[in-house]
């Protein structure tokens, strides 16, 4: 456990406007695609999580020119479909989901051999939910008990397309098997319960790469190639919605959010504090990189309870920490269903949320696939946030309307997704130390 204990407290109003980093999924699959593509890519806005510069690593680690010309750009000398090297060493694939899954998926169709390993967090973390479509496929993928990291991915396995319904809703699944799908023999389709953000279709067909795909399908074929383009990425809903709830619940508070991702998968959480009764504006929606963006301002306005519609969880499966918060202090009560997933997220999101703000003061019930939280008010305290960034966050945000000042444990890993918080927050009124 790291030992780094931030401690925010009360504050008075937050205000101003500010750009949060740039969006952890499409900053991953930005240096996928522009190192498996013929030609140089410029991708701007790039995020410097720990989580994102792993997965550059191990790309580098495979023979791929990245230059960083300044921070948060890139510029990626792709070496085409077939041209990664055999890493010489195991990737680290760090506390990143994403990379390790998505990576799973694209190593299965290499010449050679690969190890991936991640942090303790990511080593507890389910792989059998990619591993056993990629079998299907005619990978060869070992693991710990348990389908457990590290993986073993042994090359030169061919292929074979699959049409495959996912079990549970998830993009990193989903862009596993799409992955693999570029080198399989045949066609490659997945269908979701629910549909999840669609970045992978998106962006294999921003280079070039011909796919198919709708809410909910994807499909593509195996042997075509990728294009070099330049990528724009736009600031990251997650990373915004810490934002958005700590100006819903400090009174006096006006805060703009510039360039904030909008994909409709993505913006969940928007919804359901706009049914708790929060007060955010879209403006100067626009296109930016075939994304779509807009600024948000977002005022204090008293919250009140929902239940939280199930449809919504896909959309806002990362911002359940932070709604956790928000319900925290509403008026009546939040009930949160159909969420299990949130339990193998970088921690058991549940368990970490609930004890924590119960430290606080809240009064939260744990359920198998969520919570049902009685708003009130919170007092101070220390909240564990066990090494999970979003949690870390969300009870930074907690501590602005406690009673009293709120120490957070281990919050290094935040800069996993959002270097450069703690400054960031203490420019529009946060109080953290
Ligand atoms: C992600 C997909 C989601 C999300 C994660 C990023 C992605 O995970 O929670 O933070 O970039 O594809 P699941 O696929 O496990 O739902």
């Amino acid at each position: 456990m790291s030992n780094l204990v931030w401690t925010s407290s009360f504050a008075r109003g937050l205000n101003g406007s500010m750009r949060v980093p740039g969006d952890k999924s499409i900053s991953h699959r930005a240096v996928m695609f522009a190192s498996l593509a013929d030609g140089v890519s410029r991708v701007s806005g790039f995020l410097e999580g720990e989580d994102t510069r792993a997965t550059a690593r191990a790309f580098a680690q495979m023979g791929v020119r990245i230059e960083t010309p300044s921070a948060s750009e890139r510029i990626v000398h792709g070496v085409g479909i077939d041209g990664l090297k055999a890493p010489s060493m195991p990737i680290d694939c760090g506390n990143a989901g994403t990379g390790m899954r998505l990576l799973a998926g694209l190593l299965a169709g290499q010449k050679f051999d690969t190890t991936l390993i991640g942090d303790e967090s990511l080593s507890k973390r389910p792989m059998r939910r990619v591993i056993e479509p990629l079998a299907r496929m005619g990978a060869k993928i070992d693991s710990n008990e348990g389908g457990l990291p590290p993986l073993r991915i042994h090359g030169a396995a061919s292929l074979r397309g699959i049409d495959y319904t996912l079990p549970v809703a998830s993009a990193q699944v989903k862009s596993a098997l799409l992955l693999a799908g570029l080198y399989a023999q045949g066609e490659t389709q997945a269908h979701e319960p629910h549909p999840t953000r669609d970045y992978t279709e998106r962006m294999l067909r921003a280079f070039g790469y011909p796919i198919e795909f709708s809410a909910g399908h994807a499909r593509l074929s195996g042997g075509q190639r990728l294009r070099a383009t330049d990528i724009v990425v736009p600031a990251d809903f997650s990373s915004a919605a810490f934002f958005l709830v700590a100006a819903s619940i400090v009174p006096e508070s006006e805060l703009t959010l510039l360039d904030v991702g909008m994909n409709p998968r993505r913006t969940g959480l928007l919804q359901a504090l706009r049914l708790m009764g929060a007060d955010i504006r879209e403006t100067n929606a626009r296109e930016a990189g075939g994304e779509a963006i807009a600024d948000l301002v977002v005022r204090y306005a008293p919250l009140h309870g929902i239940d939280v519609p199930v449809t919504l969880v896909p959309d806002m499966i990362d911002e359940f920490p932070a709604l956790f918060v928000a319900a925290a202090v509403a008026r009546g009560t939040t009930r949160v269903s159909g969420a299990a997933e949130l339990r193998v997220k970088e921690s058991d999101r549940i368990a970490v949320m609930a004890r924590g703000l119960r430290a606080l003061g809240a009064r939260i019930q744990e359920t198998p696939d969520g919570a049902v939280i009685e708003g009130g008010a919170l007092h101070a305290g220390e909240a564990d946030s066990t090494g999970d960034h979003r949690c870390a966050m969300s009870f930074c945000v907690a501590g602005l309307v406690a009673g009293g000042a709120v120490r957070v444990l281990d919050c290094a890993n935040v800069a996993t997704s959002f270097p450069g918080f703690f400054e960031l927050a203490g420019t529009c009124g946060f109080v953290l130390a």
